[in-house]
């Protein structure tokens, strides 16, 4: 199986699937590494780590989100790529995106979904005051956030966290979490899934 990561910034959870790659827990070629942010860390991971085609265009260079995602799109149908993981990737896809990978696009998202959808999903957990969050893994559709979950983990807001201290252990979470959910899908184990 051919898999490309999407990502925008940092790429943690880039490097937990590069690194799981290559210590077998999860068996895929990683072919692409995309961002669309040409400064983002995630791309001097990939560089780093070999991935074969690591490119990055800018929104700005085209002229409507469906134009970018077309060109996304034929970049991965060009490497042959099965399966579509985002990591941190600050894009709502667009349909012809999403039609393109129908169900096998994956995301992770630091929330107990549907719970605190956005980009800002643990800073607004920390401040609505709840005991839990924790960590989903959902297959991507054309709503932000939202699809089949197929994994979730629940991380507890202890009452000496800080904002920090809690998006540390997500973190540590997300990065243990979501190289298991995407072997396991390449697996084929969530093939009775509904949509
Ligand atoms: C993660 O918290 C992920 O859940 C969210 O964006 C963040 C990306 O972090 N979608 P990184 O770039 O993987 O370090």
């Amino acid at each position: 199986m051919n898999i490309a990561v999407l990502a925008s910034g940092y790429g943690s959870n880039l490097q937990a699937i590069i690194d799981a790659i290559k210590e077998n827990r999860i068996q895929a070629c990683l072919r692409v590494v995309f961002s669309d942010k040409k400064t983002a860390f995630a791309l001097k991971r990939a560089q780093d780590a070999h991935v074969c085609v690591v490119e990055s265009f800018s929104p700005k260079e085209f002229s409507s989100r469906e134009v970018f995602d077309l060109k996304v799109v034929e970049l991965l149908k060009r490497e042959h790529i099965d399966v579509v993981i985002l990591a941190g990737y600050m894009r709502i896809l667009t349909p012809v995106f999403v039609k393109a990978f129908e169900n096998r696009i994956l995301n992770i998202h630091p929330s107990l979904l549907p719970n605190f959808k956005g980009a800002h999903a643990i800073k607004d957990a920390f401040n609505a005051g709840v005991k839990e969050t924790g960590v989903s893994v959902h297959v991507v559709d054309e709503e932000l956030d939202h699809g089949f979950v197929l994994a979730q983990e629940v991380v507890d807001i202890k009452q000496e966290d800080t904002l920090e201290t809690l998006e540390a252990r997500i973190h540590q979470v997300e990065h243990q979490l979501y190289p298991k959910v995407i072997d396991a899908f390449l697996r084929g184990q969530f093939n009775q899934m509904k949509k």
